[in-house]
C-alpha cells in the first residue's frame, strides 16, 4: 500500500562508535557549510546520531544550521542508579532533536528486546525527542521466508504505544545483512519491507509516519532507493562519516521523486 499523501524526507547520520573532537569539528563544519550552500536545504530534513561525549560538539556546531543532531540510543528511565545510562532529559539538554532506538547492534550485542526498545521509544518521546526505532531482519531470517514476519514481531510492541505516539516517530528498515556490508537491500526488495510497514502504520492509523532504509547507502544507490513509493529518507553510517557523501545523500533526498 501506497499513500498519496507528500512525506518530507529524512536523511540521517549514525556516526556509531567513530569520531575525534578533531574529526568531528572538520566533518561537522563540512556538513554545516554544504548544506548550507545547497540550493536544496529546505526540501529535505538532516541529522546526525553522534556518540554521547560528542553531543555538545554537535549542538555547539550545528545550533542554528538547518542540520539536526541527536544520540544513537538512551535509558528507559528518567534518572537514578543506573551506571552507564543516559536519559532522554540528559539528551534534550544538549539540544538533541533524534534517538536511535533499537539499533540492531544493540539488539544483537546488548540483549535489547522489541519491548524494550518500545519502552525506549516511548521514553524518547516523553523527553520530547523523535526516536527512530530500527527494524530489520537477519540473513538467516531473510533466507527462511521469514523477513515481514520478523518486521512485524519487532513492530508490534511500538505499535501497541498507541496512535500519538507512533505518529511521532520515525521508523528505519535496516536489513542486518546490509549494514556495513557493502550489500544493499535492491530497490525493490526494500521497498517491499517498506510497503509492508507503510500498511502497519496505516492501520495503526497513521499513514504518514516516515520509514527510512538503512544498509549500505551511499552517494551513487541513494537515489534508486529514495525513488521507491514508500521509501521516505535514510539512515546513513559509513557514508555519513565523509562529508560530501553525506551531503550528496541528503540532495538526493531532497531532489528525488518518488515512483
Ligand atoms: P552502513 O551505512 O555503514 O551500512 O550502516 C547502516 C546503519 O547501520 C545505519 O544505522
Amino acid at each position: 500500500m501506497t499513500t498519496t499523501q507528500k512525506i518530507r524526507r529524512l536523511v540521517l547520520g549514525n556516526w556509531k562508535m567513530h569520531g575525534s573532537l578533531a574529526a568531528n569539528g572538520q566533518l561537522l563544519a563540512a556538513i554545516r557549510s554544504g548544506w548550507n550552500q545547497s540550493s536544496h536545504a529546505a526540501a529535505c530534513d538532516v541529522g546526525v546520531c553522534v556518540p554521547f561525549p560528542y553531543l555538545a560538539q554537535a549542538e555547539s556546531a550545528l545550533t542554528d544550521s538547518d542540520i539536526a543532531w541527536g544520540a544513537q540510543d538512551l535509558s528507559v528511565h528518567d534518572q537514578g542508579a543506573y551506571t552507564g545510562e543516559v536519559s532522554g532529559a540528559m539528551l534534550a539538554e544538549f539540544g538533541c532533536r533524534y534517538v536511535l532506538v533499537g539499533h540492531s547492534e544493540r539488539r544483537a550485542m546488548h540483549g535489547e528486546t522489541s519491548q524494550l526498545v518500545a519502552e525506549k521509544a516511548k521514553a524518547a518521546l516523553g523527553a520530547g525527542l523523535t526516536p527512530v526505532v530500527c527494524v530489520g531482519e537477519t540473513l538467516a531470517e531473510r533466507e527462511a521466508g521469514r523477513t515481514l514476519a520478523v518486521i512485524g514481531e519487532q513492530l508490534a510492541p511500538v505499535l501497541a504505544l498507541g496512535k500519538e505516539a507512533v505518529a511521532a516517530l520515525v521508523l528505519a528498515y535496516e536489513p542486518v545483512w546490509a549494514i556495513g556490508t557493502g550489500k544493499t537491500a535492491s530497490p525493490e526488495q526494500a521497498q517491499e519491507v517498506h510497503a509492508a510497514m507503510r500498511a502497519a502504520v496505516a492501520q495503526a492509523g497513521c499513514p504518514g509516519v516516515r520509514l527510512l532504509y538503512g544498509g549500505s547507502v551511499k552517494a551513487a544507490n541513494a537515489a534508486s532507493l529514495f525513488a521507491m513509493p514508500d521509501i521516505d529518507g535514510g539512515l546513513i553510517g559509513g557514508a555519513s562519516l565523509v562529508a560530501e557523501e553525506f551531503l550528496r545523500i541528503a540532495e538526493a533526498g531532497a531532489t528525488t521523486r518518488s515512483a
